[in-house]
């Protein structure tokens, strides 16, 4: 006969949502009832690549208890994340686990709330998360685990990763494109896009900032071999690719030729694509190859009131009579605030009703006048201050 002691104590157990787990998750696999919190992690079967919660190296204390859920490359020092489900919503005390629905959620412990959720369709009751070798992580059935109700290819952040397809869903629409990074250490979405397009049967790569439809690059037309203004592409080292357009789908995808290779395809927060590999005896991540070559040859890459010079290091810098608007950013290589005047113009709506009457012109009423405030006024201009009614 069962103690009743431990019948009633596993009762308890089972009345309590998603804390106090009874396993913790093993291997590649998370299943219902199960959570990956702290410092745990899955790791992808032939070990390149993990999943769990990181926090990003920063010493500003801005983002110090921020955690996100990402997926990075298990064999390189260097932390480097491949993608990240939450980059936009940073959780302070964070659990992934299956929730009674079917999805893998994120729960912040702190709020009890669900702060993200794979929100798939899941008519399937009983699901699990697994962390694939190719660093897919992906919500299957467990009753047929080719069944898959969700996976992170189909929502890449800024890299593309060997194996996932980039570009159109004809059916559902679905848009798989690379956006880059906020700055160096917020993974929340930034300001370039990297995207494939498709019209009249001509498909190209475009990079582009954020919300505009003018790209500052273009990959050149697909040729049947290539993408136009991409030869070395034709060399096919490294890997192999493949580019399809039916009435399903239009995509393009690769596979590593030597699977030993470790290398990233992203799109950086410079506003360049990069294909970079790691470099063993370098201890780091070596650029194979750029797009656009120069940096000054993305969209508003310093942003306003900015000089880019390629040959000057660092290449962004203010112009004369402004500094930089946000230090703290600019130093994180997010330079969306650029600079700013360093003596602000003297600005202000002239409403003086009964002088305006005078005029007859009432419609001009609320034109802004501007001027340099007298502690700035240009040297050389201090004769003609008066004539300017400054
Ligand atoms: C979800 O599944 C149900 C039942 O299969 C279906 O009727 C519905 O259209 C689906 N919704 C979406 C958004 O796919
Ligand atoms: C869901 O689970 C219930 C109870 O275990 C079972 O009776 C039912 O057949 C399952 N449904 C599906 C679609 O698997
Ligand atoms: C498993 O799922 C796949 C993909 O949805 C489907 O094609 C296949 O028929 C399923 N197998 C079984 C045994 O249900
Ligand atoms: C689409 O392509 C066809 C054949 O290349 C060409 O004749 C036609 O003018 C194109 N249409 C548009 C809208 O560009
Ligand atoms: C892009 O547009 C969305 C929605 O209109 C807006 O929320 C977002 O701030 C815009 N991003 C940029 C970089 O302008
Ligand atoms: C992006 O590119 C810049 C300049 O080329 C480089 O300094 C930086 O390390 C890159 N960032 C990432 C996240 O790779
Ligand atoms: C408005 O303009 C009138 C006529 O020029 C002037 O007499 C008056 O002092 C002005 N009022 C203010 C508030 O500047």
């Amino acid at each position: 006969m069962p103690n009743p002691i431990i019948v009633v104590a596993y009762g308890l157990l089972l009345l309590l949502p998603l804390r106090n787990p009874t396993c913790r998750a093993a291997t590649d696999t998370i299943s219902a009832g199960q959570v990956l919190a702290g410092k745990d992690t899955l790791v992808s079967s032939n070990g390149k690549f993990a999943l769990g919660f990181f926090q990003p190296n920063s010493k500003s204390s801005r983002h110090a208890s921020n955690w996100y859920l990402g997926v990075w490359f298990n064999t390189v020092p260097k932390f480097t994340p491949a993608w990240v489900a939450n980059g936009d919503k940073p959780v302070t005390l964070p659990e992934l686990a299956i929730s009674g629905d079917g999805n893998l959620v994120i729960i912040d412990q702190s709020t009890k709330s669900i702060i993200w959720s794979t929100q798939a369709n899941t008519t399937a009751n009983s699901t699990r998360a697994m962390l694939l070798k190719t660093g897919n992580l992906v919500l299957q059935s467990t009753s047929n685990s080719s069944h898959v109700l969700w996976q992170s290819f189909d929502y890449p952040t800024d890299t593309h990763l060997a194996g996932a397809k980039l570009g159109r869903d004809k059916v559902t629409g679905l848009n798989r494109r690379l956006v880059s990074r906020k700055n160096m250490i917020d993974p929340a979405p930034g300001m370039y896009v990297y995207e494939l397009h498709e019209k009249n049967g001509s498909a190209w790569f475009s990079l582009a900032a954020l919300n505009s439809s003018i790209p500052y690059w273009s990959s050149g037309e697909w040729n049947g071999h290539y993408f136009g203004s991409i030869p070395e592409m034709s060399g096919r080292q490294l890997i192999d690719f493949t580019f399809v357009n039916n009435e399903q789908e239009v995509y393009f995808t690769y596979t590593l030729l030597d699977d030993a290779t470790i290398m990233r395809f992203a799109l950086n927060n410079s506003g360049q694509v990069k294909i970079l590999l790691w470099v063993e005896r370098a201890q780091d991540w070596v650029p194979a190859h750029t797009n656009p070559n120069d940096h000054c040859d993305v969209y508003g890459i310093c942003g306003p009131f900015t000089i880019c010079d390629e040959d000057k290091l660092p290449y962004c810098s203010c112009m004369e009579g402004f500094s930089i608007r946000s230090p703290d950013d600019w130093e994180l290589e997010d330079r969306t605030g650029g600079c700013m005047r360093n003596a602000q113009l003297d600005c202000r709506i002239n409403d003086n009703t009964s002088m305006m009457k005078n005029l007859q012109v009432q419609h001009w009423r609320h034109q802004a006048w501007c001027g340099f405030p007298a502690s700035h006024w240009p040297e050389g201009l201090a004769g003609n201050r008066r004539s300017c009614g400054g």
